[in-house]
Formats: C-alpha cells, sequence, structure tokens
C-alpha cells in the first residue's frame, strides 16, 4: 500500500508551503489562549485533516523507501550518562534581514532534563526547529550522538532518535489516541506503516506489539482510558499528553518538548512536570521550552537561556533565578503574565 491510499487520504503538505514556512505560520504565540484558538475556529478544521502531512507525525513516515529501511534500528546511544548527547556550535539562523538566532552554542546532556527559556521571540522555537531539521542554519553545526546534522532531512534526524511535540498541537484528529502512539511506534519498528496502520496488517505479531506498545505508553502518560477516543475529542490537556505519548513511541534518544504545559492551569503545569520528571527518570534526555520561568525551576537540571536569538546565561536553576541578566530579560512581564 502507498500513501495517501487509504480512508485517511493524508495527502502531502499544505498547499505546497515549504515546511519551515509551515512551522513559522502555524506558529502562535503561547499568550494566545487555547479556548480563543478553539473558539475562532482555528482549530483544525476536518477540511484541514485532509492536508496532515505524515511527515509531521514523524518525517519518516512520508518516505516508504525510508520507512521499510527503519527495521527496529538499535537506539543504541553513543553518550555515556552526563556526556553531550546534543551540541549546538556557534549556531545562527537569519530570516531575510533577521537574526533569529545568533551564534547559539549550548550542550544536551544524556539523563538530564534541559530548560530552554526566554521571552516570547527569544528564539527558543527556532532553535528546536535547527536541531530537528526543519531549519538549517545559517552557519553554526549541531551534532547529535556523534553526526552532524549538517544537511541531514527530517526523517534522518528522526531515525537518529531526536522526537518532538509541537508548540501547537499536531494530532491525527480523526483517529483514535491509540492510533496515534501506534503511529510513533510504526517509526520505530514496521517496515510497512501506512498499511500496518490504517488496515490489519501482515504482521499480526507486530501489530499487537504495537498496540500493546501503544498502550502502556498512553498509561504511561496519564490517558490510558482514552484510548480509543479520537484524538479530537480529547480535552487539551490529554492532547497535550498524547502528543508526547506519540514522540516517546519512536523511542527516541532525545526528547524535545516546545511550550508542552502552554495553556494549562497550575494544577496541570504541576501534574505535567510530574510527568516529565518521570520521563527523565526513565531514563531519556528531554529539551523543555517554556517561558514561564518559575515553571522551568522546578523541573529542569540545568537552563538555558535565549533573549533576542543570542544566548545570556546558563546554569544551573537557582544561579539563573539570580541572574541579572536573566532577571532584566524578564523585566516588564509580571510573573502573571508569563505563566
Ligand atoms: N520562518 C520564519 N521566518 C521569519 N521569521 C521567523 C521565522 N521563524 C521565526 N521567526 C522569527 O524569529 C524570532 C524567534 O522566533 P521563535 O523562535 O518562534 O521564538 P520563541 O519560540 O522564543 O517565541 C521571532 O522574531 C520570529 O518572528
Ligand atoms: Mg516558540
Amino acid at each position: 500500500m502507498t500513501r495517501g491510499d487509504g480512508e485517511l487520504n493524508l495527502s502531502k503538505g499544505a498547499g505546497g508551503v515549504g515546511a519551515g514556512q509551515e512551522e513559522f505560520e502555524s506558529h502562535r504565540g503561547p499568550d494566545d489562549s487555547v479556548d480563543s484558538v478553539v473558539g475562532h475556529g482555528l482549530y483544525p478544521a476536518e477540511a484541514e485533516l485532509e492536508s496532515i502531512d505524515l511527515s509531521e507525525v514523524d518525517p519518516a513516515l512520508a518516505d516508504p523507501e525510508a520507512v521499510a529501511e527503519i527495521v527496529a534500528p538499535q537506539r543504541d546511544v553513543q553518550a555515556e550518562v552526563g556526556e553531550s548527547l546534543l551540541e549546538l556550535r556557534e549556531v545562527t539562523m537569519q530570516f531575510g534581514g533577521l537574526t533569529a538566532l545568533d551564534a547559539v552554542s549550548f550542550d544536551i546532556k544524556r539523563g538530564e532534563i534541559l530548560g530552554l527559556i526566554g521571552p516570547n521571540g527569544a528564539g527558543k522555537t527556532t532553535c528546536f526547529n535547527t536541531m530537528t531539521g526543519v531549519y538549517r542554519p545559517t552557519s553554526g553545526q549541531v551534532r547529535f550522538d556523534g553526526a552532524v546534522l549538517g544537511k541531514l532531512k527530517r526523517n534522518k534526524i528522526t531515525r537518529l532518535g531526536i522526537a518532538r511535540t509541537f508548540q501547537n498541537i499536531r494530532l491525527f484528529n480523526q483517529m483514535s489516541a491509540l492510533e496515534n502512539v501506534v503511529v510513533g511506534t510504526d517509526a520505530r519498528h514496521r517496515t510497512s506503516v501506512p498499511g500496518a496502520l490504517i488496515r490489519a496488517g501482515r504482521h499480526r505479531r507486530e501489530e499487537i506489539d504495537a498496540i500493546e506498545r501503544g498502550m502502556a505508553l498512553l498509561e504511561f502518560v496519564g490517558i490510558g482510558q482514552r484510548a480509543t477516543e479520537k484524538a479530537r475529542n480529547l480535552p487539551y490537556g490529554d492532547q497535550r499528553r498524547l502528543e508526547i505519548a506519540r514522540a516517546l513511541a519512536t523511542e527516541p534518544k532525545l526528547l524535545c518538548l516546545d511550550e508542552p504545559a502552554a495553556g494549562f492551569n497550575p494544577n496541570e503545569k504541576s501534574a505535567l512536570m510530574d510527568l516529565i520528571r518521570k520521563i527523565r527518570d526513565d531514563g531519556y534526555t528531554v529539551l523543555l521550552i517554556e517561558h514561564d520561568m518559575r515553571l522551568v525551576m522546578g523541573v529542569t537540571d540545568r537552563i538555558v537561556v535565549l533573549e533576542f536569538g543570542r544566548k545570556i546565561a546558563e546554569g544551573l536553576p537557582a544561579d539563573i533565578r539570580d541572574n541579572q541578566a536573566v532577571i532584566a530579560a524578564y523585566l516588564g512581564v509580571p510573573d502573571d503574565a508569563t505563566a
């Protein structure tokens, strides 16, 4: 079966817009409340579902040949715990005249939760995008577990073991929660993703495994009881958790979360931070983007602070809290407004 075959009709791309541009256009500031997004009909409508790109779930899924190569790749992590898993070196990203990232360097160490924080527009999501192959840096280098990402495409980078969630949720809304996760499991284990995903497949045993693993992941993130509900019908907070489960299904070496608590109330936020800690304790390395300083203080092992595309501080949460440059960057932004 080829991509696009089947009732889901998952066709490629949104109107020929490049991946990077699409990412940018879908970017809404975290200040946009979820309610307003839903209320104004901006939440993905059924019509839009037709144009969801499988490669948004996992770039490898868009390429049947690449998918065929993904036969349970070893997720052997080269870096020891505490060693650098990802290294950004002097990464600059320019959009026309705008320098969104200006010679940014930092490491993500294996086994840690690294917080990437900064005011709105600081370059956090752009930084993410240079690490996941959405953008190719204007200059500088990104190394991941010994490999230079360089010109690697997104599917290759995913296969190396970087998974992400999006600042604005991207799910297959018509599919059940479980199916959304099995998509991720497929990326990890399957040889024939679209066919296996959509219909009862040839590999019954693998399918059962994928379903079991999917269920386990849903349980892990706390939404096991919602497995058969369509993603679109899940409460917003559960959708965020589902995105995390789907990313984990690829068994990433590095899990990147882009403002996963956006739109959450304080209780939901602290529950989500518990989950992120649990993920780290399970052996994953996590990059957490968040603009709410207080939130990251409690959960991160280290913090990198961006402002206007520059790294202005890096260190332990306690040091960042007292750092004058960081305080100045956040000055004028009341704590409540950043929540
Ligand atoms: N594709 C793009 N084209 C042009 N400008 C962009 C693009 N992506 C991001 N930017 C700009 O780069 C800056 C950093 O944006 P972003 O990384 O989204 O910030 P953050 O995630 O920290 O809020 C902003 O000024 C934003 O407008
Ligand atoms: Mg952002």
